[in-house]
């Protein structure tokens, strides 16, 4: 990593410390008032809101207002509105828009849009609400780290991989250096049994090693309903840079990442989803490192640039990626002594295919040459395949692709 990236980010994790000590003096000071000071760092002022049907509401906030810029270190932060590179347009125009291109369909993409839209030059951030705080043990890491994990597929200790109570179904590829990744998901509403667990499926873009200071860059979908209060499918992202101890959360819930994006709200419900049997509804992501600035950034369908995570944010990743994987992640609690019913994916195994169980299509990774490619040595990784598993395949439309999920409880998996 170069020194001067180094320094950066060391001023970054200092200047956090700091933020979070004043912020903690503050809210002290204010005594019972907690929740409504928190309420007040989280929530900015609304140019307009849009009160969604599944009972969230957006607030259209001012650009400048966005939760990134309340970190001190973002006060000289010059907002980047176009990346200066795209892999997916390497060979066609240098510089892309933001904005949904003429002509293009707008889809319903996200539950909110039913009831309206966000102006220029304002993002959508879904509001949080008392509800939300109160449901936390602790207001201070609302929406930092609740519980997250890391699907480590080659570790040594087989106690280690069940004793966290995470279950995963991922492909992967390591040993290279990786600029980003891309993949296109089908979105399901997976039942969740307790509320204190949760379903995902999303991309994980990881620098260092699996100890203390890893890197990790996600974004996918999830049903958490401690999270979000309820059990809807949402677009998500996380972030940190010290494996989840001090640094990063979910969407726009710290400073972080900027959004530059007016149509698309992180945390979000998705609509519409896949039914068994039925229609299907994916989503694509695409993350990548801007090869100039080093931001990565974040693309949603095909016309939807987000934003992207400043690259003095991270330590390795302020480089590269050293791992990318794809898949789904479930917390079994075991609550009652068995296995979680909490499915992954559409629930059913890879084995029922199309139509019934919930894929990823058109892997690619971002090479050295910025360019997009073909995963090189993918392998998969579940910890109990009895519960939920993975299947890889390729070939035609759909490249490099793999079904994956399950049911967990059943009688294979007790
Ligand atoms: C979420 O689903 C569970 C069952 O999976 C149900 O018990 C719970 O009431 C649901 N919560 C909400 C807010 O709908």
């Amino acid at each position: 990593m170069e020194m001067q990236s180094r320094s950066k980010m060391l001023r970054f994790m200092v200047m956090s410390l700091v933020f979070f000590f004043t912020e903690m003096a503050a809210s002290m000071s204010t005594q019972n008032l907690d929740v409504q000071s928190q309420l007040k760092l989280l929530n900015k002022p609304a140019v307009k809101s849009v009160k969604s049907p599944d009972g969230d509401i957006i607030d259209c906030i001012k650009l400048a207002h966005q939760p990134a810029f309340d970190h001190p270190s973002f006060k000289n932060h010059k907002i980047q509105m176009t990346p200066n590179f795209h892999p997916e347009h390497a060979f066609a125009e240098s510089k892309v828009s933001s904005k949904t291109k003429p002509g293009s369909s707008r889809e319903i993409t996200q539950m909110w849009h039913l009831k309206g839209r966000c102006p220029e030059g304002t993002i959508p951030m879904r509001r949080t609400k008392e509800d939300d705080l109160l449901r936390t043990s602790s207001i201070k890491a609302f929406g930092k780290k609740k519980h997250k994990t890391i699907p480590q597929p080659r570790s040594a200790d087989p106690d280690l991989l069940t004793q966290s109570g995470h279950q995963h179904a991922i492909a992967y590829v390591d040993g290279d250096k990786y600029y980003g990744a891309k993949a296109t998901i089908n979105v399901w509403e997976p039942k969740i049994q307790q509320p204190n667990e949760f379903s995902l499926s999303q991309i994980w873009i990881l620098g260092g090693s699996f100890g203390e200071d890893l890197n990790s860059i996600e974004a996918g979908w999830q049903v958490s309903p401690d999270l979000y209060g309820d059990n809807h499918t949402r677009l998500f992202t996380y972030w940190t840079s010290d494996a989840y101890q001090a640094t990063g959360c979910y969407n726009l819930l710290c400073s972080g990442f900027i959004q530059i994006n007016n149509e698309i709200a992180m945390g979000a419900s998705i609509y519409p989803i896949s039914g068994y049997h039925n229609s299907q509804y994916d989503i694509s992501l695409l993350v990548w490192k801007d090869p100039k600035e080093g931001n990565w950034w974040l693309q949603f369908g095909n016309n939807y640039v987000l934003g992207y995570w400043p690259a003095f944010l991270f330590s390795y990743l302020s480089d590269s990626a050293s791992m990318i994987e794809w898949g789904g992640e479930v917390v079994n609690s075991e609550s009652d002594g068995l296995h979680t019913s909490t499915q992954m994916g559409s629930g059913h195994f890879p084995n029922e295919g199309f139509g019934k169980a919930s894929y990823f299509k058109n892997i690619q990774i971002v090479d050295g040459s910025n360019n997009l490619r073909v995963p090189k040595g993918l392998a998969t990784f579940t910890e109990q395949s009895n519960c939920y598993n993975v299947q890889t395949g390729k070939g035609g439309s759909w490249g490099n692709y793999f079904y994956y999920g399950g049911p967990g409880r059943n009688p294979g998996c007790p």
